[in-house]
């Protein structure tokens, strides 16, 4: 069954060794992170705040399993060396558009690893004085969480590997497959030879 819907992905489809999460059960875990938001903000009109572009998909989705008033807004960063990204120092290529102050932030983040990046965006959101600052995240990977964030609503765990799809790249690439995966290693290999 995986083998024919990897089929259908053609040259994508035979760099994929796994599918770790169906597109079927992203939906309804989705679906659900989408119930618990509207049922804890209600009356609140929460402003989601998404980092682009790796959030794409869980954001688009989220928002649509969200049946409450709400708004949403983006901001773009890139890391600086690969000494500041080891703070968790990023850059900013795009703020936000709203300001936070007085808002119920709610921010969303497709993936946490170590936790600096996160860290890092979140200290700067507390500055502008929000009236609340939570996180949701689609998926985390604990294992070398180095900094402890406080999630309020998390999607999935997922194992120490490196994942692609549903908003996730390697190089730019795989980010518009519907499920989430794991490469065969050649792909990395000859990533590294080229
Ligand atoms: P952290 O600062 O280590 O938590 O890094 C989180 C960022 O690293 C995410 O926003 C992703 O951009 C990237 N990242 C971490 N793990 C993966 C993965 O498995 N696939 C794709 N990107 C990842």
């Amino acid at each position: 069954m995986n083998k024919d819907l990897l089929d259908v992905y053609g040259e994508l489809g035979q760099e994929i060794q796994e599918i770790l999460i169906s597109e079927e059960a992203l939906r309804s875990r989705v679906r659900e992170l989408g119930r618990a938001i509207s049922q804890d903000y209600a009356g609140r009109n929460p402003l989601m705040i998404g980092v682009l572009k790796g959030v794409l998909c869980f954001m688009a989705d989220l928002l649509r399993a969200i049946t409450i008033p709400v708004e949403v807004d983006f901001m773009a960063v890139s890391s600086y060396s690969p000494e500041a990204r080891d703070q968790g120092v990023v850059r900013l290529m795009k703020d936000l558009e709203s300001p936070l102050f007085g808002r119920h932030v709610l921010f969303v983040e497709d993936i946490i690893d170590t936790g600096l990046t996160l860290n890092y965006l979140l200290k700067t959101f507390r500055a502008r004085e929000p009236a609340s600052l939570e996180v949701c995240v689609l998926f985390d990977k604990p294992k070398h969480r180095l900094i402890d964030i406080p999630v309020k609503y998390r999607g999935f765990e997922l194992p120490d590997r490196f994942v692609v799809g549903y908003g996730l790249d390697y190089r730019e690439r795989y980010r518009n497959l519907p499920f989430v995966a794991l490469l065969k290693p050649d792909v990395f290999l000859e990533n590294r030879k080229g």
